[in-house]
């Protein structure tokens, strides 16, 4: 749906009236296309003394072919030749009109409180320079795994940094924090890559976590970045509108076999899209009690199994708890959380989710702040996350992942039918000041289903512009 009020400021005397008058200034952001690069400008590269993770990010920055700047330091410098990166030298002190599309900064070094001052040392006189849509991206160690209480204070510390930072920054930029633990430094690309692109336009101040990688044939370090699924079955609940219809658009476009999966009733749809991206459509109500049997009997047979799973069917049905049917509570409950479990324990069972096999459920920003008149919904999807945070470490034994995307405000058919007021209030309070659309959250699903995200495990990606809600 059209956000009018983006329209209007983004003419010249909009512009100005807005600017005049200190209204929200959203900017069109910068979005995936088959011709972007990865970063469009150019990118600076810091690091506190001591960082662990200098030779594995510069390593990312050499991949993805983005023209770099970083100090005269010798440990950068070596971490850059030593990626085959050519850096150019730059003093963010020094007067000049030079901007960067992103910001990269390795923080690992920093082992106790007072060393926090070499993030303003760093960012200070750098964080004007960044451009819109651009990007900040701060790497840190995760505090359980610091070597001392002081370390993990101060690592800890960097999560207020990030989100601040987040609110801070204009026309787009974002800023995320990764936390790579010792023995993933191999496995930060597709985090980095992510989290550079435009694929994350709707993305910031969230904090993600990278682990080792179960280095298995199916989660090759080397692939192809245009087709990262090619060869993989996909299946995607609830995937004949709305947000089910871009997961299946944009996993279909990095070239997997999308099973969309949908009630009877939108049998047409579901079919009128499959056959748009060469996929299958499979009819079945998820909460039918032998669901989790029909769905391993139609992959085993028509696909030989599947290595992508993508919960996406949800619904609401609002009332505050005191008017709320126990129709509408179970409903609710039923469609968005217990069917979920039930058809992970029926393919993890069957062994129909093929080794490496990633699951990624869709929760919402409501499961996390909550929301006035949906305590059924809001329970559900923080019931999500709370199934994504306990599997996490049960289905890494099989070698494959569980994580979460929770979308806020999304421009859907479902926002459109909004009242006015709370319409506008959901698409302004968050930090670039507008809604998302269904392929930002679809970006963040396939970033999670890519083979080579087996580092990323358990997380919980909120796609909500860092909304000021539950933040
Ligand atoms: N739109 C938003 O702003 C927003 C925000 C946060 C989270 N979400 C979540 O994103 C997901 C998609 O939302 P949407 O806005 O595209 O909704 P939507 O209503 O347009 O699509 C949901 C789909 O799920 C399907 N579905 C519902 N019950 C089913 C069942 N029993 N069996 C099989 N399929 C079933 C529906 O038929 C529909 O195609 C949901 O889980 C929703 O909770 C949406």
């Amino acid at each position: 749906m059209s956000d009018l009020y983006t329209q209007l400021v983004n003419n010249p005397i909009g512009k100005l009236v807005a600017s005049n008058v200190g209204l929200p200034q959203p900017v069109k952001l910068d979005r995936w296309s088959p011709y972007a690069s990865v970063v469009d400008g150019q990118a600076l590269f810091g690091a506190a003394p001591g960082g662990r993770l200098l030779t594995a990010i510069a390593k990312v920055l050499a991949m993805v072919e983005v023209s770099t700047s970083t100090s005269l330091r010798t440990d950068l410098r070596e971490a850059c030749a030593a990626a085959d990166l050519d850096a150019a030298v730059f003093n963010p002190e020094a007067p000049g009109e030079q901007r960067f599309k992103a910001l990269v900064y390795d923080a690992s070094g920093i082992k106790s409180s007072e060393q926090l001052a070499e993030l303003r040392a760093f960012f200070g006189p750098s964080i004007r320079r960044v451009q819109p849509s651009g990007r900040v991206l701060v790497v840190g160690t995760p505090p359980e795994n610091a070597g001392s209480p002081k370390e993990a204070a101060a690592q800890r510390a960097l999560e207020g940094f990030v989100r601040s930072l987040g609110k801070e920054l204009r026309y787009g930029a974002t800023a995320q924090l990764v936390y790579v633990a010792p023995g993933a430094e191999d496995d930060i690309t597709s985090t980095l890559r992510f989290l550079l692109a435009p694929k994350s336009a709707y993305v910031s101040g969230q904090v993600l976590r990278v682990t080792p990688a179960p280095d298995t044939p199916e989660n090759p370090g080397a692939l192809d970045w245009d087709l990262p699924l090619a060869g993989k079955v996909a299946l995607v609940t609830g995937a004949s509108r709305g947000i089910g219809a871009a997961i299946a658009t944009v996993l279909a476009r990095d070239g997997a076999h999308v099973v969309g999966l949908d009630v009877p009733a939108l049998g047409d749809d579901l079919r009128d899209l499959m056959d748009e991206l060469d996929g299958s459509a499979f009819e079945l109500d998820i909460t039918d009690v032998d669901a989790g049997e029909q769905l391993v009997t139609h992959l085993t047979a028509a696909h030989g199994g599947v290595d992508v799973v993508v919960h996406n069917a949800g619904i609401t049905r609002d009332k505050t708890l005191g008017r709320m049917s126990a129709d509408q509570w179970d409903l609710v409950i039923g469609i968005n959380l217990t069917a979920e479990e039930r058809l992970n324990d029926a393919l993890l069972e069957a062994g129909t989710l093929r080794k490496g096999g990633r699951i990624v459920c869709v929760s919402s920003m409501n499961g996390i702040a909550g929301a006035a008149g949906q305590t059924n919904y809001a329970t559900s999807k923080a019931g999500v996350i709370g199934m994504v945070e306990a599997m996490a470490p049960v289905v890494a034994k099989q070698g494959h992942t569980i994580n979460a995307v929770a979308p806020g405000f999304i421009e859907t058919a479902m926002t459109a039918a909004m009242p006015i007021g709370p319409r506008e209030a959901g698409r302004r309070m968050n930090s670039v000041s507008q809604g998302g659309l269904p392929v930002d959250v679809a970006e963040a699903i396939a970033f999670f289903a890519k083979p080579v995200s087996g580092g990323l495990n358990g997380n919980v990606l909120r796609v909500c512009g860092q909304s000021l809600l539950g933040a």
